[in-house]
C-alpha cells in the first residue's frame, strides 16, 4: 500500500513529497521510507495474530532487514518486539527504545539470534533482560557458564533446522538440514537432556526459521506442525516450551510476476496450524512468535538515483547509468534480485525503450535492472527503484569508496533525514596512518 501517486507535475509523489523536490533537497541517490506503508504492514501482522490466533503472540521485527533508530523507533512504537543478530543490531535497537524513554525492561521483547554470537554479545544480551536464541553447542556450554554467574535463570529458546524445504533462493534457504543454523534434529534428545540439567537456564520455547521471499503458506503450516511435536517431546524432558517463534520468510512483490500470500492470510495459516496441531498433542497454547523483516519494510521504501550516462551497444543493449548501484543496493549482484523502475519526473511519459540501468561501480556485474522500460530518458532524469526497503541500506558497502546514501522518512508531506549522506571525511574517520608511513616518505 505504498502511498504513491502522480502528482500535477506528472512527478512521483510518495507519502505526499514529490521524489524530485526530495532529490533536490537531500542528493541522491536517496532511500526515501514511507511511514504509513510501515505502520501498516505492522498492523496488518497484529491484527491478524488477534484475529486468527487465541493463544497470546508477540510479532516482532527482524532488524537485519535495515536497522537504524528511526526503524526501530516506529517499529516499537506499533508495538513489535525485536529480533537482532549482533551487539551491533542490539544496541541500535536498545538507543532507539532508550531514545522514546523506554529504558526499564527494554529487553523483554528483543530475542539476539546468531550462529557464531561472541561472550561479549551473549553478556550484553544478559545484562540487558533479552531472551537468546541458542544456536549450537557450543553456545549451550558458554550460556551454561555465564549462568553460574547471574541472579535470574538466563531466558533462552533452542534453535532447530526443521529439515522443511521451501522454493526460494538457495542462498536464503535456511530451514533445510545441511544449514550452519540450529541445532540438528537428531540431537533433540541430547539437547533437551542437557538443558533440562541446566538449573540457570530457562528454556521457554523453540524457534526456526525456514526461509525468506517465500510466497506459499505451506512452508510454514508445516513448520508449525513440527515446532508443535517437538515441543510435546522438550515437555516430555522435564522443559516447559511456552513459547513458539515460526521464524520471518514471506515475501513481497518486487515484479508483476511475484504473488506472495498477503500478512493476514500467512499469519492465519501458521495460526490455525499451530492451534490444530496443539489440539491433536493436548498442549496448550503457546505464545506464538514471528519474526518478519522484508514484509514488514521492504515495499516501503525506493531509492531515487540520478541518471547520468548513456551507452549505445548497437543490436546489443543500451546502457543507463546511475549515481549508485551494488553499494546501495548489493541484492541484484548477490541474488540476481529483480526489481520494478519508473522514471520519477515523466511519470506518464510513454515507455519508448528497453535499457539495462547501470551503477557506477567498477564491475561489470553492477547492473541494477536489466531490460527496463522506460520512458526516453535523458541525463538528469530521477529513476527510482521500488521496494528498496529490505536488505538494501542494511547490505550497503563504501565499495570504491562511495559515501553511503541519506534517507528520509515521508509521511502526509513532511520529510525528515533519518540517516544522514555520509561525506568524505566519514570514509576516513577510521582510518589511521601509522607515523612511520608520513616519515619515510617525507
Ligand atoms: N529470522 C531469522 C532467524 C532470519 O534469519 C531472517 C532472515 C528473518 C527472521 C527475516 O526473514 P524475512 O522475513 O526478512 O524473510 N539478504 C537476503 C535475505 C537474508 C535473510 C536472512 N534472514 C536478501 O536480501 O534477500
Amino acid at each position: 500500500p505504498l502511498t504513491a501517486k502522480v502528482n500535477s507535475r506528472d512527478c512521483l509523489e510518495i507519502g505526499g513529497c514529490d521524489l524530485v523536490t526530495l532529490v533536490e533537497q537531500f542528493g541522491s541517490p536517496l532511500y526515501v521510507l514511507d511511514e504509513f506503508t510501515l505502520r501498516t504492514a505492522c498492523r496488518q501482522y497484529r491484527d491478524a495474530f488477534k484475529q486468527y490466533y487465541s493463544g497470546e503472540s508477540q510479532v516482532i521485527y527482524a532488524s537485519k532487514a535495515w536497522s537504524c533508530l528511526a526503524v526501530c523507533s516506529i517499529v516499537a512504537s506499533e508495538g513489535l518486539g525485536f529480533d537482532v543478530v549482533s551487539g551491533g543490531e542490539l544496541y541500535t535497537t536498545l538507543q532507539a527504545l532508550e531514545q522514546m524513554g523506554i529504558k526499564e525492561r527494554a529487553g523483554d521483547k528483543i530475542y539476539l539470534h546468531g550462529n557464531n554470537k561472541s561472550v561479549a554479545e551473549l553478556e550484553f544480551a544478559i545484562a540487558t533482560n533479552c531472551t537468546i536464541i541458542i544456536d549450537n553447542w557450543l553456545e549451550l556450554e558458554t550460556l551454561a557458564k555465564l549462568g553460574a554467574n547471574t541472579q535470574k535463570p538466563i531466558r533462552a529458546m533452542l534453535r532447530l533446522t526443521p529439515g522443511i524445504e521451501c522454493h526460494t533462493h538457495e542462498y536464503i534457504r535456511t530451514g533445510h538440514l545441511d544449514s550452519k543454523f540450529g541445532f540438528d534434529p537428531n540431537q533433540l534428545e541430547a539437547v533437551f537432556t542437557y538443558v533440562s540439567q541446566q538449573p540457570k537456564l530457562d528454556c521457554i520455547g523453540l524457534h526456526a526459521h525456514i526461509g525468506s521471499q517465500i510466497f506459499e503458506r505451506q512452508p510454514h503450516q508445516d513448520l508449525a506442525e513440527v515446532l508443535v511435536e517437538w515441543s510435546k517431546k522438550a515437555s516430555e524432558y522435564g522443559l516447559s516450551v511456552r513459547e513458539l517463534n515460526i521464524g520471518g520468510g514471506l515475501g513481497i512483490c518486487y515484479t508483476e510476476a511475484d504473488d506472495p500470500s498477503s500478512i493476514e492470510e500467512w499469519v492465519k495459516a501458521a495460526a490455525q496450524a499451530v492451534e490444530k496441531a496443539c489440539k491433536a498433542q493436548q498442549l496448550p497454547l503457546p505464545k506464538l512468535i514471528a519474526e518478519p523483516g522484508r514484509s514488514l519494510i521492504g515495499s516501503a521504501c525506493v531509492t531515487a538515483y540520478t541518471i547520468g550516462s548513456r551507452k549505445e551497444v548497437p543490436e546489443i543493449r543500451t546502457y543507463i547509468a546511475v549515481d549508485g548501484g551494488m553499494s546501495d543496493n548489493p541484492r541484484p549482484i548477490t541474488y540476481q534480485s529483480l526489481y520494478r523502475t519508473v522514471v520519477a519526473n515523466r511519470m506518464s511519459a510513454p515507455l519508448e525503450e528497453t535499457v539495462t540501468i547501470a551503477g557506477k561501480h567498477c564491475e561489470s556485474g553492477d547492473i541494477l535492472i536489466k531490460d527496463a522500460r522506460l520512458p526516453k530518458t535523458r541525463s538528469g532524469d530521477i529513476l527510482v527503484v521500488m521496494g528498496t526497503g529490505a536488505y538494501n541500506y542494511s547490505m550497503a558497502s563504501n565499495y570504491n569508496r562511495l559515501p553511503r546514501p541519506a534517507a528520509v522518512l515521508v509521511n502526509e508531506g513532511e520529510a525528515n533525514l533519518i540517516l544522514e549522506r555520509e561525506t568524505y571525511e566519514d570514509l576516513i574517520r577510521q582510518d589511521r596512518l601509522p607515523a612511520r608511513l608520513v616519515e619515510d616518505t617525507s
